[in-house]
């Protein structure tokens, strides 16, 4: 009770303020996506992600390096494939010598200690730009299932360290699982995805891989079959603990800020570690904001980054990964 207990007493000053500090961020608390295009001596940016560049597999490397050398423990790897991959199954997703497989492979070799997780989803092969396989406008769950499984095999084959599925089917952690079990993969891991909700917040992402729904008769024009209703909590605990009981190492909570009671709750629900990804939409509107000297660009990533490990992430998936860390290693 005033005036005996003083709130602002701990606030004194930065040194007190630092001792009495309960969140902490490193660089190790980050994973940092990457897109990956066919081709060499190739990078564009993405023009919805200033600073967020396509590059070969060659630039990557040197990118992934670079990574390393600042911090960095871990990757997520998105590939954007020509027109000419895709079809309905998604076949090429798991095509041994494809573009996701061999940049496996090369990271692996020129970085062994990073982590690398690719993402398990139909929609960078499908023509339809949809996470699963359609058959009478319909998303079908267990087909997809069959193919997100050998997806993963491969990814395991080429040396990944996680699997991240990213689709949403019911089931498929526990598939891909038993399957990574069977094939002698007991030490590749699997983050799950696992609520996730329907955002609009990808929508720069689709633009990095040009994987948006395509707008056809009989193709559904939104992913909300499968991905969550943002007006649900429960559900996403439901998700959250269904992966955990099929084999998932870590669970994702996507997207962040604006998500975070949803962190909280799942933190609280499970006993494994809850990652969080920040969303390519979270970042294009940080950087629009300041490119308009409307925000301080530095200060506003680095509140994000902590309140999101604050309400309950070990792991952050961010794009701004390799800036946070430049800035924390001063
Ligand atoms: C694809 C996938 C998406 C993201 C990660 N994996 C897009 C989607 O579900 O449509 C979004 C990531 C981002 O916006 O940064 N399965």
């Amino acid at each position: 009770m005033f005036p005996l207990s003083r709130n602002r007493r701990l606030r004194t000053n930065e040194s007190i303020r630092s001792i009495v500090r309960e969140t902490s961020l490193s660089t190790s608390d980050f994973m940092f996506p990457m897109f990956i295009a066919e081709g060499s001596n190739f990078i564009a940016e993405i023009p919805s992600m200033p600073g967020i560049y396509r590059r070969s597999l060659d630039l990557t490397i040197k990118e992934v390096k670079e990574l390393w050398s600042i911090g960095i423990k871990a990757i997520n790897i998105y590939v954007k494939v020509s027109d000419s991959l895709k079809d309905n199954t998604g076949k090429e997703a798991w095509n041994k010598d494809g573009l996701m497989q061999k940049s496996i492979r090369a990271i692996k070799d020129a970085v062994p200690g990073m982590i690398i997780m690719p993402d398990v989803a139909l929609d960078p092969y499908s023509i339809y730009g949809h996470d699963g396989i359609i058959h009478k406008g319909q998303i079908v769950n267990d087909a997809t299932n069959d193919a997100l499984t050998l997806m993963s095999l491969s990814h395991a084959d080429a040396g990944a360290d996680f699997v991240a599925p990213s689709d949403m089917m019911d089931g498929r952690v526990l598939a891909i699982r038993r399957a990574l079990e069977q094939n002698g993969h007991h030490n590749v891991g699997i983050m799950s995805y696992s609520a996730k909700y329907a955002s609009s917040f990808y929508g720069p992402f689709r633009d990095a891989l040009d994987s948006a729904p395509v707008d056809l008769q009989d193709v559904p024009k939104d992913k909300k079959t499968y991905q969550m209703d943002y007006a649900n909590r429960i559900e996403a605990i439901k998700e959250a603990l269904d992966d955990v009981e099929e084999g998932a190492d870590i669970v994702m909570v996507k997207p962040g800020i604006a998500y975070l009671d949803i962190v909280r709750e799942v933190k609280n629900a499970v006993n494994v570690p809850v990652a969080v990804f920040q969303v390519s939409g979270e970042y294009a509107m940080v950087k629009a904001a300041s490119e308009r000297g409307w925000l301080d660009h530095d200060k506003i990533m680095m509140e994000q980054l902590m309140c999101i490990k604050r309400a309950g992430a070990n792991l952050i998936s961010t794009y701004f990964a390799k800036e946070a860390a430049i800035l924390m290693n001063k």
